[in-house]
């Protein structure tokens, strides 16, 4: 159970924020939303908590076949109180050499920002990667030309620049950033300023900057503009764009998709791929539509326009919802990784006791 867990706790979620606890079973391990751990301004759906619950059952499903357990993942429960995938665990069969690999790439893969060295991403290493998704119903779409590339990073400029210019998302941010390596080795979670690509000093004087009431000065003397020309320098440097979308945007539908997500990482990185999330391309278009409430008139038809150079950009129809855009291709290893925090784990009694009647009260930190 120890590996499980371990391995569960190292499933990826936006801005690090690991919103799972873990219940175990007499034979199961279940997955639950940790709900003092979401991100309402720039997950109003909550499709990236969901999708994170998904990102650690898919690793615990690994896990499992990599310790010769035979993992029966349930369709998830969700309700007003939360969301709970139960994981059964069955005795099984030795792991085959490939399912060791992919037991092994939980421990090993990262979040790669580094710029691409230049290198394509082989045809056939799109196909593996289409494989490895197409069970989760999740659709990707691929920008690899050069004229391609540079449209979408002028997206992720006009993105990032948004963000920094909306007092929910700079306020919700600054909870989640990491900016002492002191504060992160304490939480294990958030966004250690190092795994961004800043030093010491840059990560100081963002503790004291980055609240919105300051924010919103140096805006106007530019700062949104140079920050997102920044990001759209390192997005040129891309060997391909990916988008992923869904057409079931349920949160049952976004726990599957974040399994196939990770599962898709997982084959990246037996790949060595290189794979940088960017989450602003995906939110602008989910805020608009879900809390147009929470822009300015000007906000909003940014916005607008922005929906529409996302769509034409990816090729992205109609019924299908944004799931996560990154960039995808070859790059040297950071010198900094993410860390994570000890999970919450509770014990269930036994299994005679029904789901409803489970004591929440026993909590404990397990040392993995
Ligand atoms: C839904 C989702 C959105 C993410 N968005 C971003 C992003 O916008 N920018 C970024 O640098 N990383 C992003 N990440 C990567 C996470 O920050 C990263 O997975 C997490 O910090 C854990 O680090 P690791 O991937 O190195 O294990 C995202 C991950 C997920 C699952």
């Amino acid at each position: 159970m120890k590996e499980l867990i371990r391995c569960g706790g190292l499933g990826t979620s936006a801005h690090n924020h690991q919103p799972w606890k873990f219940i175990v079973g007499e034979d199961y391990l279940e997955v639950a939303l940790a709900s003092e751990h979401l991100l309402p301004q720039m997950d109003p759906s909550g499709h990236q908590a969901y999708m994170a619950l998904g990102t650690a059952v898919e690793n615990i499903r690994a896990a499992a076949r990599g310790i010769g357990l035979m993992p029966e993942v349930e369709p998830p429960a969700v309700s007003e109180d939360g969301a709970v995938i139960r994981i059964r665990l069955h005795p099984g069969p030795a792991p085959t050499d490939q399912e060791k690999s992919l037991h092994q790439a939980v421990t090993e893969r990262f979040t790669n920002r580094n710029p691409h060295d230049g290198r394509p991403v082989e045809p056939e290493v799109w196909g593996d990667l289409e494989e490895a998704l197409r069970p989760f119903g999740i659709k990707m779409h691929v920008v690899s030309s050069a004229n391609g590339v540079r449209r979408v990073s002028r997206l992720i400029g006009s993105a990032e620049r948004f963000g920094l210019e909306h007092a929910g998302t700079v306020d919700e941010t600054y909870d989640w950033l990491r900016f002492s390596d002191q504060s992160y080795a304490e939480k294990g979670d958030g966004l250690w300023m190092r795994t961004m690509g800043f030093g010491p000093a840059v990560a100081l004087a963002a503790k004291f900057v980055f609240k919105w009431n300051r924010i919103r000065l140096l805006n106007l003397a530019g700062f949104s503009r140079v920050y997102g020309l920044r990001s759209r320098r390192t997005a040129s440097k891309s060997a391909s764009w990916v988008l992923l979308t869904v057409e079931d945007s349920s949160p049952a539908g976004f726990i599957v998709a974040g399994e196939g997500y990770q599962r898709f990482l997982l084959r990246a990185h037996e790949h060595n791929l290189a794979i940088h999330p960017m989450t602003y391309l995906v939110m602008v278009c989910i805020m608009l539509a879900e809390r147009p409430d929470c822009m300015t008139k000007s906000q909003r038809r940014r916005a607008e326009a922005f929906d529409r150079e996302m769509r034409a950009g990816f090729g992205m129809e109609d019924r299908e919802y944004p799931l996560i855009a990154m960039r995808i291709g070859y790059a040297p290893p950071p010198v900094f990784l993410a860390r994570r925090r000890k999970p919450v784990v509770e014990y269930a009694p036994a299994a005679s006791v029904s789901p409803e009647d489970r004591p929440t009260a026993v909590l404990e930190e397990v040392g993995v």
